[in-house]
């Protein structure tokens, strides 16, 4: 087990939560996918028909992340796995905004510290480096041309049996990035020690490589 923690932030679908698993995994760390647990609260939100009373939401909330060998990461809300749900497009569409809202951040910046408390972990996000692991030994901050980025997510969904437009996307993603960038909270920025690895033309073999030398080089 490796004793540091690696935090990689960048706008949606950059190809974070793929990168961060391969790394996790080649390095026997462990991944947390910190863009679920919002999802998880958004669940959540949407099935308590949007009431805006967060603090009364997240009172009612318990996140528990769990490692399953073929699966990956599970997210049980209140005990009940709702893995599956976490990437619909009613989630995906309401996540930026339950997402700016102080108690679901205060909650889930919480979760997040105590999972990296014992190091060991990749975690990926929004403000894993500015504001949840500020001492994190590498930061990476991970980009890609919007073209490619909906295109990944578009395969993705495709394989999730999802079907979704390009075009609508492309607008999807622009739309999140610009509120994730501009919420008043921990709003998406580099932190200033982050390392900036674009993945736009490059295959996952080699961004998982690029990472594998940063870490070589902070282990070193
Ligand atoms: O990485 P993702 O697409 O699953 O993240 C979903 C949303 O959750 C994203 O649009 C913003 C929010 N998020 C956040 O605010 N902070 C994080 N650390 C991770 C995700």
């Amino acid at each position: 087990m490796n004793l540091i923690n690696i935090a990689i932030d960048g706008p949606a679908a950059a190809g974070k939560s793929t990168i961060a698993r391969r790394v996790a995994e080649s390095h026997s760390m462990i991944y947390v996918d910190t863009g679920a647990m919002y999802r998880a609260i958004t669940y959540k939100y949407l099935q308590e028909d949007k009431n805006d009373d967060f603090q009364a939401l997240i009172e009612d909330v318990s996140l528990k992340l769990v490692y399953d060998e073929d699966k990956g990461q599970r997210v049980l809300l209140n005990g009940e796995d709702i893995t599956d749900y976490l990437r619909s497009n009613e989630v995906t569409q309401n996540v930026s905004y339950v997402a700016s809202k102080e108690p679901v951040r205060t909650f889930a910046v919480k979760v997040q510290q105590q999972l990296a408390a014992e190091k060991g972990i990749v975690m990926d996000g929004r403000d894993i480096g500015t504001v949840v692991l500020p001492d994190a030994e590498l930061k990476i901050y991970m980009i890609a041309s919007v073209e490619e980025r909906a295109e990944r997510r578009q395969k993705e969904n495709e394989e999730n049996g999802i079907p979704s437009s390009l075009n609508e996307l492309k607008k999807e993603i622009e739309a999140r990035d610009h509120y994730d960038m501009n919420r008043e909270i921990s709003p998406l920025q580099k932190a200033d020690d982050a390392i900036t690895v674009n993945t736009t033309g490059k295959s996952i073999e080699q961004v998982t490589d690029i990472i594998s030398d940063l870490i070589d080089k902070v282990e070193a």
